[in-house]
């Protein structure tokens, strides 16, 4: 069976326009086809200031895409892309729709605990708030106690593997004090953040409280300390040698009162352990409380959308704030393209993932799941299909490696910068027409440098969908 879908492929044919030239000189009606199985890949730019055409544009590529029963993943930041024949599913603050954030890849060689812990701090860090190092570290420790409680362990592969929760499973379980059984699926959001809150409640009000407050005083002093002594060793002139002398005497002092206090204070001989692995109640506060903001709308908590077998997902985003979606678009590709690379190699395009606003999804870092899928997405049959208002947010290797380029218009303030990313001349924009012509580039297969061909648009001269 894989071997019948393997030489069947899939490819994605559709008609985007009119060439001009031939209509205007010759008065010919000849297609401009997008046609996946003749370029270098199925990626796909569409580009173009606001009312130039965009959601319509992308409107017909995805009924092209769906009618070839392609899978189609939509990131719809407006809640205006449904389609018929797709699924839609709203993530909001009430629909409390979302995909498990511990899940593992079970993979022994690409997945594993680390790795996931890794990818949930880097997710985090390319939010608009990056973590403090201090944070980052409570985290880290959080997430591999959580993972260690769950029997989840980084030199044991075989542990990676448990099923997937759903927030019913989980509540039927723990109503029914069944906890064995709840191991054998990952941990969820609400393990971290109870498991978070206790230690923070230990942290605060354990009855080891003494020692825990004084070893946290002993760490701020030891910063104070630490500045004395280098302060000191910097110090030439003999009076400036005295004064940091005393200086060091007085930090050294008072790290040696407040340890002998916690030395006076231990109860369990845990305390310490706590306070070197989240630091202070503090960071453990500020760090739940970002996972709180980010999962306000649940959507790390595993209550999938009902998709179903459906081909097509819309995935409706518009309530979620700029960190959520970003968060969120990222979990998804990446659970999407490990399907993709999973299911092996693949000759032509069978899945598509449309990404509205896409330059809000894209950092320059190389490990960015938009830029993995950007270079390995092809090899694996899935395509990359971002709109945006100008083509200049695009890192030129994704501009120079995108199977089909289109401007529908650009806004005069992006136009240098555009012709030089494109390597265009300006001529190339100057003849399109917002809603009338449009501008495509299709990279072919085997050809060096495609050009911009222009492209009769207007709805009434199309002929219907593929
Ligand atoms: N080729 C076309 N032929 C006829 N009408 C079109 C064409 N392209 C766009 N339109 C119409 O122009 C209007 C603006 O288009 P659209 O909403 O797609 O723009 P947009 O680029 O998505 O704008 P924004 O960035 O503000 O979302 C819509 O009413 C749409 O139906
Ligand atoms: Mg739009």
């Amino acid at each position: 069976m894989a071997d019948i879908i393997l030489l069947l492929g899939s490819v994605l044919k559709h008609v985007f326009g009119l060439n001009e030239y031939q209509y205007r000189q010759k008065k010919t009606r000849q297609p401009i086809i997008i046609d996946t199985k003749n370029l270098i890949n199925g990626h796909l730019l569409l580009t173009g200031m606001s009312g130039t055409g965009k959601s319509f544009q992308a409107q017909r590529l995805l009924a092209s895409a769906l009618q070839q029963n392609l899978d189609v993943d939509i990131f719809d930041v407006h809640n205006e892309l449904e389609q018929p024949g797709a699924v839609s599913a709203l993530y909001s603050e009430s629909t409390q729709l979302g995909y498990n954030l511990l899940a593992i890849n079970s993979d022994p060689h690409s997945g594993g605990v680390r790795r996931r812990i890794n990818e949930i701090i880097s997710m985090v860090n390319a939010t608009s708030r990056k973590l403090g190092s201090k944070q980052e570290t409570a985290l880290r420790n959080l997430l591999t106690d959580v993972y260690r409680v769950n029997g989840c362990d980084d030199n044991e592969p075989k542990t990676w593997r448990k099923q997937e929760i759903t927030s019913q499973i989980r509540q039927d379980l723990i109503a029914s004090h069944n906890h064995l059984e709840l191991r054998q699926y990952y941990p969820i959001i609400d393990d971290l953040l109870s498991y978070a809150d206790r230690k923070l409640t230990a942290l605060y009000l354990g009855t080891n409280i003494k020692a825990v407050l004084a070893l946290e005083r002993v760490n701020q002093l030891a910063g104070t300390l630490n500045r004395a002594l280098q302060k000191h060793q910097k110090s030439t002139q003999d009076e400036q040698v005295e004064k940091t002398e005393k200086a060091l005497e007085t930090a050294k002092s008072k790290v040696k009162n407040e340890f002998e206090a916690y030395v006076d204070n231990i109860e369990s001989g845990r305390e310490i352990n706590d306070v070197m692995k989240y630091n202070s109640k503090d960071v453990l506060q500020s760090v739940i409380e970002r996972l709180n903001i980010l999962n306000a709308a649940g959507i790390f908590r595993p209550n999938p959308p009902p998709f179903g077998n459906a081909n097509g997902r819309c995935h409706q985003i518009k309530h979620l704030s700029d960190d959520q979606q970003s968060m969120f678009v990222t979990m998804r590709l990446e659970a999407i393209f490990r399907q993709c690379r999973d299911s092996g190699v693949k000759p032509d395009i069978q899945h598509v993932v449309f990404l509205d606003e896409a330059h809000k999804f894209i950092t320059e870092d190389r490990d960015n799941i938009v830029n993995i899928i950007a270079k390995e997405g092809r090899k694996f049959g899935l395509g990359l299909w971002c709109a945006s208002q100008s083509p200049t947010h695009f890192s030129e290797d994704f501009l120079t490696n995108c199977g089909t380029t289109i401007l529908l218009g650009l806004h005069s303030s992006y136009w240098e910068m555009a012709c030089r990313k494109l390597r265009i001349d300006p001529a190339v924009l100057k003849f399109i027409r917002p809603r009338q012509v449009a501008s495509i580039k299709l990279q072919l297969n085997g050809s060096m440098e495609s050009k911009f061909q222009n492209a009769i648009i207007n709805e009434t001269e199309l002929p219907a969908i593929a």
